[in-house]
């Protein structure tokens, strides 16, 4: 699969940047985003320290290191985080990530964090550049303590990070989700284990209600888009997981 433009106006462009083949990877198959609007570019969950070279040459199709005002970081995971000294090498970019998170980073190799901008539990809008708004949305414990989605109002697509993550096979490469009940078996199991727990679900439901959303873009697998949207955000709503399994001596309740 190749770079996908998921949205495509004059002047605004939202970017899959594709920069493996199915299998290719060892550990986790992460997307990584490009947002770039009248020059100015953002990356969401620019990746690992394996994959950064290969983002960088997909990324430069469409923007210059020079032009990436912001990085944006969903939480502070390794498949996230770990190429991020080198983007700052190579970028100008701001870092936003959870104010939580700011005081683990330097764990990664980042000695200067002049750079890096905490973002409040209750979220942010970030202006990337006059006229280029993103909105940072709370996503608390889904999974991360201090997990951030990022709304576009131009695209009309929301970054999720994890929520909506699949675990495709090594030979399914599908870019984009159209019927979610053939999707379910790629979420389920990793949506209950690693989500905090319905009320946390329910909170981040409740914040995303009055956004007007065509795209939902998950940092692993395909982009749900059409009707998927509301079939998975229905399927979130109900679902039960973290802690709300959680039995004494390590368990998980089936359902
Ligand atoms: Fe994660
Ligand atoms: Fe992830």
């Amino acid at each position: 699969m190749r770079n996908v433009e998921l949205f495509g106006a004059v002047g605004h462009k939202f970017i899959l940047l594709n920069e493996s083949e199915p299998g290719e990877e060892d550990g986790v198959r992460s997307n990584q985003y490009l947002i770039v609007r009248d020059g100015s570019g953002v990356l969401l969950d620019p990746g690992g320290f394996g994959v950064m070279p290969r983002v960088l040459a997909e990324m430069l199709r469409y923007a210059k290191p020079e032009q990436i005002r912001a990085i944006l970081l969903s939480h502070q995971d390794p498949d996230i985080v770990g190429g991020l000294s080198t983007w700052l090498e190579l970028t100008p970019a701001e870092v936003f990530v959870s104010s939580i998170w700011m005081r683990f980073l330097p764990h990664y190799g980042l000695r200067d964090m002049s750079r890096f901008r905490g973002v409040p539990d209750e979220g942010m809008e970030c202006e990337v550049a006059p006229g280029f708004h993103l909105r940072i949305v709370p996503a608390h414990f889904l999974h991360s303590e201090g997990q951030i989605n990022v709304y576009d109002p131009v695209s009309r697509i929301l970054f999720t990070g994890d929520i909506g993550a699949a675990m495709l096979p090594n030979d399914r490469d599908d870019a984009f989700v159209d019927d979610f009940a053939t999707h379910l078996p790629f979420i389920e199991g990793f949506h209950r284990r690693y989500m905090g727990s319905n009320h946390a679900i329910r909170c981040w439901l409740d914040t995303i209600a009055d956004l007007d959303i065509d795209m939902l873009a998950p940092q692993h697998g395909p982009i749900y888009r059409g009707r998927a949207v509301q079939d998975f955000l229905a399927w979130l709503s109900d679902l039960k997981c973290g802690i709300d399994l959680l039995e004494a001596g390590g368990r998980f309740r089936k359902a």
